[in-house]
């Protein structure tokens, strides 16, 4: 939700800032603005629409300016337009801010500032905060990095902000609680400030992640001095990014969503890679050896998690019961949070986060956490603040995805939430050696099986093709392959914004079976297994209705193929491990539906990679 980026050092400001807000674009893409001082006077720009408006706006005028700031935004007070947008100034027009996250008690502040004179442009909660801190500048008459402080004291509520001062060209003074904010280190003076570090990873990799309610100032002769808002002094922790240039590149794919699925084979090995090793029969999960004892003792799992990753929460649901005999619970960590949910003792709560930013999320773990649960965390984004939340976890090394829909952060959880399952399952002899290695074999031939399913691109972009123009779709699947119904349901809905909606196959008829018609696509997971027999009955029960099947069926299967108007072929593998194979070809088609009726695969419309706000 929003980028924000930063510069002050030895170079011009504006070419690092648009770069970086086009790499940042995936977390907000609805306005984008910059600002840069030069002479003591601000070179301010900014538009409704993508960092490419942004872009032709400024061609040809002055972007002069060794310090500056950018932001590309995510609507949250006030509609995108070209006054909403960021950088927003003081009153008196000296400071300029830019923000990620909400202020709550803006209105409050708001009707404060309102009753000592100040007069706002635009209805954002971000402006309130910026004439605040010229408020508080004014009265005490205390410099801006006091004043942040200060200001950021009565705040409540989510920021990362950069703040600068045009009188003082020689310094940027940067905040943040529950959103993230990374300072880059350069050479020759150059420090860097963003929502992540790809905006500057060609520059430097010796990076401080600020941590809540840290002020960080950076003054180009004085470097970098950290405070708490309570006026804590803190040292500097400056770690080395693992991050490459190429990862966050598309590497010739027309979309980083393509890319992303196409990576698949090597992101899911990344994942399982040095945890598990057959010759060795070793199953490493170091999260989990060094809590053994509480894994032991586990009563119930609580799995909290968000769209996508609630998904693969779904599969773990169903590995977690069936390998390591826990009850398991699957929540929206936004439900959650705000129930007053029972934890006992022997209660692990897993938290699922690809971004590991995810508001709801955050709030879910900080409330298990305060009643006394054991947190575990899954997540792609090695330093995210969710990764720091919680007590121990696993990091599911897909890299970074950048496509908003997630594709290889799913198959990615998925692998990694079986590697822990077995691993339990293992230590507390719920599961035989003879399973447990056969799984583990096929867990590590599930790459191969990936790129076998890519094969099958043609045939989809050719189903696609026929059903790209359809308003509803349905997707079924039972057991392991009940969440990828949903997932598959979701890709389509949020990147072709057509309708579409994942059932268990049995409870089709219990409701959604009154839709099936001929216009109505089913797309089915049918593969040999556990339930095929009984999802061959639900298929039967759709086709009666003229319904059209579009299945999911293991290599060789006769039965489905001739019930079916298509079917798409996918490697055998053991049931538990479906859910990575089958969810390929549906995440193939909802691209190719998204980009044949003209979407913006990468940034669909009012989405943004990072959610967070509540
Ligand atoms: C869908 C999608 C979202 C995320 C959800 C949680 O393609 O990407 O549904 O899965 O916003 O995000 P994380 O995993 O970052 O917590």
């Amino acid at each position: 939700m929003c980028g924000i980026v930063g510069f002050i050092g030895s170079q011009q400001a504006y070419p690092i800032l648009i770069k970086g807000l086009k790499r940042l674009e995936y977390r907000g893409y609805d306005s984008a603005g910059v600002a840069m001082i030069e002479n003591q006077q601000f070179n301010q720009y900014k538009c409704k629409g993508k960092v490419a408006d942004l872009e032709s706006l400024v061609k040809g005028k002055d972007v002069d300016g060794t310090v500056g700031i950018g932001h590309t935004r995510w609507a949250t007070h006030g509609v995108p337009n070209d006054v909403n947008a960021h950088p927003h100034l003081s009153g008196d027009g000296q400071l300029a801010l830019i923000h990620n996250g909400i202020i709550e008690n803006y209105a409050t502040l708001k009707e404060a500032l309102i009753e000592d004179g100040h007069v706002f442009k635009s209805d954002t909660d971000t402006e309130v905060l910026v004439h605040f801190i010229e408020d508080i500048m004014a009265k005490t008459g205390s410099d801006l990095f006091e004043a942040v402080r200060v200001a950021l004291c009565e705040v409540v509520g989510a920021y990362a902000i950069v703040v600068m001062d045009r009188r003082f060209p020689d310094r940027l003074v940067c905040a943040k609680k529950s959103s993230p904010l990374v300072i880059g280190i350069g050479t020759e003076g150059d420090y860097f400030i963003a929502s992540d570090a790809t905006p500057f990873i060609e520059y430097t990799k010796n990076v401080v992640y600020l941590e809540d309610e840290e002020v960080a100032l950076i003054d180009r002769h004085s470097g970098l001095k950290i405070v708490t808002i309570q006026n804590q002094q803190k040292d500097p922790y400056i770690q080395e990014l693992e991050m490459k240039l190429e990862a966050i590149e598309k590497g010739g794919y027309d979309s980083f969503m393509l890319k992303e699925i196409h990576e698949q084979p090597r992101s899911i090995y990344d994942s399982i890679r040095g945890r598990l090793n057959l010759n060795h029969g070793m199953l490493k999960m170091s999260g989990i050896d060094r809590h053994e004892e509480i894994w032991m003792n586990a009563n119930r799992i609580i799995i909290v998690a968000c769209g996508t990753s609630w998904h693969a929460g779904l599969v773990a649901e169903y590995l977690f019961e069936e390998f390591a005999r826990i009850p398991t619970e699957v929540e929206y960590a936004s439900e959650f949070r705000y129930r007053d949910p029972i934890i006992q003792p022997g209660d692990i709560v897993i938290a699922i986060s690809q971004s590991g930013e995810t508001a709801d999320t955050l709030a879910a773990i900080e409330l298990a956490k305060d009643k006394g649960a054991f947190i575990f965390g899954v997540c792609n984004v090695v330093g995210s603040t969710i990764s720091r939340a919680t007590h121990s976890g696993a990091y599911t090394h897909a890299g970074p995805e950048i496509g908003v829909a997630s594709t290889k952060a799913f198959t990615a959880q998925v692998a990694v939430l079986y590697l822990i399952a077995l691993s339990v399952a293992d230590k507390r002899g719920t599961i035989t050696k003879e399973r447990l290695h056969r799984l583990m074999a096929e867990l590590t031939s599930i790459p191969d099986k990936v790129e076998e399913v890519l094969k099958t691109n043609a045939q989809v972009e050719t189903i696609a093709e026929i059903y790209k123009n359809h308003r509803n779709a349905l997707y079924l699947g039972r057991g392991y392959s009940f969440p990828v119904a949903l997932e598959g349901a979701l890709k389509l809905k949020e990147i072709s914004y057509i309708h579409a909606e994942g059932y268990p196959a049995a409870e089709m008829k219990h409701g959604p079976i009154a839709l099936i018609d001929e216009e109505m696509p089913v797309f089915v997971i049918a593969t040999q297994g556990h339930s095929y027999e009984k999802v061959v009955s639900n298929i039967q029960e759709v086709k009666a209705r003229k319904g059209k099947i579009i299945a999911i069926v293991t290599a060789g299967d006769k039965t489905v193929s001739e019930l079916a108007d298509h079917s798409i072929e996918i490697p055998k593998t053991d049931d538990s491990l479906v859910p990575i194979v089958s969810v390929i070809p549906l995440q193939l088609l909802s691209y190719h539906v998204a980009v044949m009726r003209g979407c913006n695969v990468d940034q669909p419309r009012n989405l943004a990679k990072s959610v967070t706000v509540e």
